[in-house]
């Protein structure tokens, strides 16, 4: 048996030696699973932590999102609001220029009446008091002659020569006074006071007035020709078509003066008026050889205060007063232009408004 104890001793050494490794390894297997334990919960703690910070990226996505459509929205405002100030300076200029058109033009109106009225009636006399004459005159020359007659012919000769040179005297007389009535009749017809109100009027005759007028400043620069196709009686407000036709029929001659400038060739430039019909339109053409527009000037002509002109020649709204004038006619007003060849402006106006668009006075 003490062999059998003294064998078995390495065996319960082993023995007892496993079961130190045994407990060890419980003891690591313990502590693995406490370890295991800890990173199982530390794990939980970082999914929770993931989750939260997810769902609070997800909620910053959704912020941003709303933020950045607000934002669209507003900038889309901002854009609406900033087009229709846009607009509205637009509208402004616009309003302003006619205010300083019609008052401009309203003053003009009144001298020019007034002028006019003042030398209608001394012209009156004056062109009666030679028919009254021309009359006399050839009573008396009758009667002379008659007394002469059969008496000395040299008398009978010169009394003849001078009765005839009293006749052409009083003939130039004569055509002095119907000129002096005729640039009345245009001044009259050009300032047309009385007819602020919407009438009907024979447009033809506005237009030779108006012409007449500004012939004479430009006779040796610019020469005029008119091709009028048709008359026309047409309702409007007179006084405005007339600033109109003064605006179109100017910038024709001052744009025929500036070609002469810069080609320094003093021939004169042709302006043409024409009138003709077109479908339902009545058309008046205002055509000139001057010196045309760029293509960023025909642009702009229409924009109030553009002008290429020196400050005192020009103040940039003959184009867009007229503009609105024949708009509130119901009307179209074109331009074609080619630099250094000359401009033409087509003026249609509808041969009837319609009674609901009559627009008001400007
Ligand atoms: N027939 C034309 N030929 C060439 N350019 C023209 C003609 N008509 C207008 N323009 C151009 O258009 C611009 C604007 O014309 P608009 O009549 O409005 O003003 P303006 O003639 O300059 O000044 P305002 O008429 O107020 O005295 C002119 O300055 C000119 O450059
Ligand atoms: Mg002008």
């Amino acid at each position: 048996m003490g062999g059998n104890t003294a064998e078995s001793t390495p065996l319960q050494e082993e023995l007892e030696a496993l079961r130190k490794e045994n407990t060890e390894l419980k003891k690591k297997i313990l502590e693995l699973e406490e370890d295991l334990e800890k990173t199982e919960s530390q794990l939980e703690v970082l999914e929770n932590m993931c989750f939260a910070l997810e769902k609070e990226h997800a909620f910053a996505h959704e912020q941003l999102q709303n933020r950045s459509k607000e934002l669209g929205d507003r900038t889309q405002q901002l854009q609406k609001t900033l087009r229709e100030v846009g607009h509205q300076y637009l509208q402004l200029q616009q309003t302003q220029a006619q205010l300083i058109q019609s008052e401009k033009m309203a003053g003009l109106g009144t001298l020019v009446a007034g002028v006019a009225h003042e030398i209608n009636n001394p012209t009156n006399f004056l062109v009666l008091g030679i028919h009254l004459l021309q009359k006399e005159l050839k009573n008396l020359s009758e009667f002379l002659l008659s007394l002469l007659e059969g008496g000395d012919a040299d008398l009978l000769n010169y009394a003849k020569q001078q009765v005839e040179r009293c006749f052409r005297t009083l003939n130039n007389i004569d055509e002095g006074g119907t000129r002096i009535k005729t640039i009345v009749k245009d001044l009259r017809t050009f300032s047309r006071l009385d007819e602020a109100e919407c009438k009907s009027i024979n447009l033809v005759d506005s237009l030779e007035s108006t012409l007449h007028l500004i012939q004479t400043q430009y006779k040796t620069s610019v020469q005029f020709v008119c091709d009028f196709q048709c008359q026309q009686e047409l309702e409007c407000w007179p006084a405005q078509l007339n600033q109109v036709f003064m605006n179109l029929i100017v910038n024709a001659c001052q744009a025929i003066q500036v070609k002469q400038k810069q080609t320094n060739d003093e021939t004169p430039g042709l302006f043409t008026l024409r009138t003709f019909y077109q479908d339902d339109w009545f058309v008046i053409q205002f055509e000139d050889t001057g010196c045309g527009m760029t293509e960023e000037v025909q642009k702009r002509a229409f924009e109030p205060f553009f002008t290429t002109k020196s400050i005192g020649e020009g103040t940039g709204l003959g184009m867009s007063i007229s503009y609105s004038i024949v708009e509130k006619h119901q009307g179209k007003i074109e331009v074609a232009s080619e630099e250094g060849q000359g401009t033409t402006v087509t003026l249609s106006l509808p041969l009837t408004i319609p009674d609901d668009d009559l627009p008001p006075t400007v």
